[in-house]
């Protein structure tokens, strides 16, 4: 049997391109590691019969319309917004994602951002790099307590558990959660109490969201949802930026609506320099860095090959995503 071509569309660990090569894949990547085009993706693709799609490049029609004749695409992230899926499943096209690996590593970034919101760290450690060593005051730049707080989770799937039992072992926090369904694994793990949105927004101290975006999430928190929150309130986003409607966040933080914000993700990626939340004390922003350990990754690019090379030797891909529909 002919051996199959795949693209890996920026560098990924060593591990991942030995995966596919010991499997008996030709392997070509894009070696300068810069973001391609649309277009340059295309071409690239043209001489492929797998993609092991490499972040979050825009698989929209266009690209399945020139690229049908793909055997399956790899993705190295648990998120496929950023994928048309009724283009891929028209041509019949597997797509696989990266579920459970990357939620302790995104988790923890959910974490990090949650405490460094809470004390003004990241604003703090920008002063002190810029020479002001600003501790004087006794009542200057407070931060508040997480200790016995309310934490609502939006999305209480496995990243959200997982942020979950950080916040339930550190701080003892209380955990409230709005879902489609009940996580009884939630309910059960860290006494997890199912609420309605309406109630998670009133009554959470940290609101932290962990679904995916849909049509449904899209724009979810809104000037109406921040004015219903805590004036104490801090918002924390490691899932998509765009369920966040940024420019009703930056108002309410500079109203004083809510208290602070944690953003691993922002709309647009990246985020304008002149973005006025950058200038804020209680607000952290960080470059979508949810999965970015050595070894999230590792174990990401793998999945992302095992899911080719089951492709290569005639089997279904093992992290096929629910939404591929080839009827
Ligand atoms: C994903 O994999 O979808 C996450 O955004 C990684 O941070």
């Amino acid at each position: 049997m002919k051996s199959m071509k795949v693209f890996v569309s920026k560098n990924i660990p060593e591990k991942g391109i030995d995966l596919l090569k010991e499997n008996k894949l030709e392997v070509s990547i894009n070696l300068e590691n810069k973001n391609l085009t649309q277009k340059d993706l295309i071409k690239a693709c043209q001489q492929v019969d797998l993609l092991l799609n490499v972040g979050y490049s825009d698989l929209n029609a266009q690209f399945f319309n020139q690229c049908k004749h793909l055997k399956a695409v790899a993705l190295t992230s648990v998120g496929y917004d950023h994928v048309d899926m009724a283009a891929a499943n028209k041509y019949k096209i597997p797509i696989s994602n990266t579920p459970g690996i990357l939620s302790e590593a995104t988790a923890d970034i959910a974490f990090l951002l949650m405490l460094a919101v809470s004390r003004k760290a990241f604003y703090k450690a920008m002063q002190v790099k810029q020479g002001q060593w600003n501790n004087s005051g006794f009542m200057q730049d407070l931060g508040t307590d997480l200790k016995g707080k309310t934490l609502g989770i939006f999305g209480l799937g496995r990243i959200g558990l997982e942020l979950a039992k950080k916040a339930k072992a550190a701080y003892n926090m209380n955990i409230i959660y709005c879902n489609r369904k009940r996580n009884i694994e939630a309910e059960n793990q860290v006494n997890a109490q199912f609420v309605t949105f309406t109630d998670l927004i009133n009554e959470s101290d940290v609101v932290s969201i962990h679904t995916s975006l849909t049509p449904e999430t899209q724009y979810r928190f809104d000037k109406d949802v921040f004015k219903k929150m805590k004036r104490t309130a801090i918002i924390i986003n490691t899932a998509r930026g765009k369920i966040i409607k940024e420019t009703d966040l930056i108002q309410a933080l500079e109203n004083n609506e809510i208290w602070g914000a944690g953003l691993d993700v922002t709309d647009p990626e990246p985020m304008l320099k002149n973005n006025s939340l950058l200038q804020m004390p209680n607000v952290c922003v960080l470059p979508h860095i949810g999965s970015a350990t050595l070894e999230t990754r590792t174990n990401m690019a793998l999945t992302a090959a095992n899911n080719l090379i089951a492709v290569s030797k005639g089997d279904a891909m093992p992290q096929m995503i629910k939404k591929c529909n080839f009827e």
